[in-house]
């Protein structure tokens, strides 16, 4: 009998069960000839701000237009110095170039792998100066203001927003948060004793709706977010051609809106998307359960007691992480990498003059992290077959760092 293989992602099964009504947007907008704005997007957008805690949700054509036109709308300037990590998705810098600024980095925590706290406060006290006259933070290597900042809430796990807050208000920066992985996930600010979602946090948000997110259109889409009403009213020019009234242009904008359908689409799986969330926490637990006593060698997603995480991807640390990966594949195990070459070394970043040791934590971590498979139809069985490949990998290796008796123990145990 042919042992069945186990998809990294499985797009097929939920939208099986979500036919009929998805069927349905198309018909409502075939009928209507409503494909671009009109009463589904609004819709849509008036249900995921409710669902962030915002006074505003804009849709977009996709998450790099999301923060692009988040960046733009909240005043950065061509010229301008924007930092975020280089452990991201190149869209996340794509778009501050977009906006015509300079992306900068800084390292990402150890443990999290975001946006470390210590590592801004150092860039700012260190890489940078404070202009006498006008309070303006300067860079002082390429001689531009630095003016905004873009936490990545990674693979659905918040970033340390509280800090990065603080030293925003202290040094004058804006803060986008990029939550294009991280739908519904919370953080619980120590500072006003409350959870929060993330998208409400900074002065505006970007999310993505590419298909495999945790809430995933049917094609392309995105959405900012924000509390700003100004910054919204901006968005809204920006991603209809520079108009707030048709053809009176007050700026150059794009074509960059979401379409009717996607959003009608979006709205019916928005429904599911808490219960999704807690599928992958319950998934995420499991994991835990099977692969915990092999931690040592074996490094499992961190989550600190601050973070509700949404698991957008189930992201393991092991050193020999390449024959892992041939191992998994071999055994129909679908895997993925996020992300295997760092933003400061790629070839598009040449000019950027970063090198190799520049920010160790996240090229340490690129060396060694494998996504293992992740998503809320993901069964138990399945799981524990990951789990045991994990064992039969660790025990094929003498030389591998995976201790085969830890694993067994647990996988035996949950297996009963
Ligand atoms: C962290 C991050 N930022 C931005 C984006 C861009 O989103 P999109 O692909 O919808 O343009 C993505 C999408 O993969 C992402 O993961």
């Amino acid at each position: 009998m042919q042992v069945q293989s186990i998809p990294f992602l499985d797009l097929v099964t939920p939208h099986r069960d979500l036919e009929e009504e998805l069927v349905a947007v198309f018909k409502r907008a075939l009928e209507t000839a409503g494909f671009v704005g009109g009463p589904m997007v609004a819709g849509f957008e008036q249900d995921f701000a409710r669902f962030c805690g915002t006074r505003n949700c804009v849709g977009v054509g996709s998450g790099t237009d999301a923060v692009r036109f988040a960046l733009v709308a909240a005043g950065v300037k061509p010229g301008d110095v924007v930092v975020t990590v280089p452990n991201t998705f190149i869209a996340t810098t794509e778009a501050i170039t977009q906006a015509g600024a300079t992306p900068d980095f800084v390292d990402v925590d150890e443990r999290t792998y975001n946006m470390d706290p210590d590592q801004l406060r150092r860039y700012l006290q260190v890489q940078c100066r404070v202009d006498g006259a006008t309070g303006r933070v300067y860079n002082k290597r390429l001689g531009r203001p630095v003016t905004a900042v873009v936490p990545v809430h990674l693979y659905g796990q918040p970033a340390d927003m509280d800090p990065i807050l603080d030293l925003a208000e202290r040094f004058g920066l804006l803060v986008i948060e990029d939550a294009c992985q991280a739908h519904g996930a919370e953080y619980f600010s120590r500072k006003d004793n409350s959870w929060k979602k993330v998208g409400a946090m900074g002065r505006a948000a970007a999310f993505s709706f590419y298909p495999g997110k945790n809430l995933g259109a049917c094609g392309e889409g995105g959405a900012v977010t924000t509390n700003d009403d100004e910054i919204a009213r901006k968005v809204r020019m920006l991603r209809d051609h520079g108009q707030a009234q048709k053809y009176y242009h007050d700026l150059e904008g794009y074509n960059g809106r979401l379409d009717s359908v996607q959003a009608g689409i979006l709205q019916i799986k928005l429904r599911h998307l808490t219960v999704w969330n807690e599928k992958r926490r319950e998934r995420a637990r499991r994991y835990q359960e099977l692969l915990g006593s092999a931690e040592q060698e074996l490094r499992l997603p961190y989550e600190p007691s601050w973070a509700k995480a949404v698991y957008h991807l189930y992201v393991v640390r092991v050193q020999n992480r390449d024959a892992l990966q041939k191992h998994l594949a071999e055994a129909g195990i679908g895997t993925g990498i996020h992300y295997p070459i760092p933003l400061h070394l790629q070839e598009a970043y040449a000019h950027l003059g970063y090198k190799r040791g520049h920010f160790p934590v996240c090229e340490g971590a690129a060396a060694e992290i494998l996504s293992l498979p992740m998503y809320p139809g993901l069964g138990d069985e399945q799981q524990d077959r990951i789990a045991q490949n994990l064992l039969d990998f660790g025990s094929a290796n003498t030389s591998s760092r995976i201790s085969a008796s830890a694993l067994a123990s647990n996988v035996t145990a949950h297996s009963a």
